[in-house]
């Protein structure tokens, strides 16, 4: 893993981009690669959470529109929501260029901003950010699609410090066995997870939508919170601080570069899954990576 700095006007290799991403690198910019006008900036330096054990940050989802975990009034969440639309747009437009041959295949997944100072959170272990971890949704299976990040610290005075930890292939190497990864693959495409799968997609189908999850959602699922529950991990495993100064954006793969969030506040972030087919290494995904240690398929249907 490494951290590589793209330079202002610097022309841009998109495919490179692209690639070096996938392989697990982080792409830092000393800015943020478009304008936020001031007075929002203000208004999100003023912003307030709700129950923030309930809710990690405050989300949205630009599809719907929809503002979760922000504590106001009406016209100031009306407020947000405008803010937090513009800034994943702004952020869409940026990457559809400097990643263009993912530019219309991803799709937009949630925006959040992130108010709460990182150090000495009280939040439940699952859902801790300071320990070391790569990011799988519940809610979102990808089938080996990939979850694309887009940074940006918005704090005009301190940094937001994250640590990250050794690349992919070797954390599988280490602790995929004992995250059951053979007991997951063994249950792949067994007539048993068919049925069950065929039924979760039926149930999609008249509008009780559950997850449908492939066996590597399954397993990346189990990965992440066995990391965060490996005191051993926890300690002991190589890693790298990083600080993200004031006014900084990145882009990361944070499902294959393990990671955590020490201290900071005010960020705000867009997601997005790049499905399988998009990818440019698909032999550098974590998918292919789990698929040749237990050489088995991991998303049959
Ligand atoms: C994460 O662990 O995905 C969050 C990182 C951050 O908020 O900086
Ligand atoms: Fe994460």
């Amino acid at each position: 893993m490494s951290l590589i700095e793209v330079a202002k006007n610097a022309p841009i290799d998109s495919r490179e981009s692209c690639r070096l991403l996938e392989e697990g690198n982080i792409l830092f910019f000393d800015h943020v690669p478009f304008a936020i006008p001031s007075d929002d900036l203000e208004f999100l330096l003023s912003a307030r959470q709700d129950n923030t054990r309930l809710h990690k940050n405050i989300s949205f989802r630009p599809g719907p529109g929809l503002l979760r975990g922000f504590s106001g009034a009406k016209q100031d969440a009306e407020r947000l929501s405008g803010i937090m639309r513009e800034y994943s747009a702004r952020a869409t437009e940026f990457l559809g260029s400097f990643l263009a041959p993912y530019a219309g295949k991803w799709s937009l997944d949630y925006a959040s901003f992130r108010p709460i100072e990182e150090a000495n959170r009280d939040l439940p272990l699952h859902k801790r950010n300071e320990l070391l971890h790569v990011d799988a949704f519940p809610s979102r299976p990808t089938w080996g699609g990939r979850i694309l990040r887009f940074f940006s610290n918005i704090n005009p005075t301190e940094g937001r410090v994250w640590e990250v930890g050794e690349n992919f292939e070797d954390l599988a190497r280490k602790h995929a066995f004992d995250a059951e990864l053979e007991a997951v693959a063994k249950r792949s495409g067994t007539p048993l997870e068919r049925v069950i799968g065929r039924s979760v997609r039926a149930l999609g189908s008249v509008g009780l939508p559950l997850p449908d999850r492939s066996a590597y959602d399954k397993f990346m699922l189990r990965f992440h919170d066995h990391l965060k529950e490996n005191r051993e991990y926890q300690s002991n495993s190589p890693r790298t601080r990083l600080e993200f100064p004031p006014n900084s954006s990145w882009i990361v793969y944070t499902d294959c570069v393990p990671h955590s969030v020490l201290s900071g506040r005010f960020a705000a972030e867009q997601t997005y899954i790049v499905p399988f087919e998009a990818l440019l290494a698909p032999e550098a995904s974590p998918l292919r990576i789990l698929e040749r240690q237990c050489a088995a398929s991991l998303t049959v249907r």
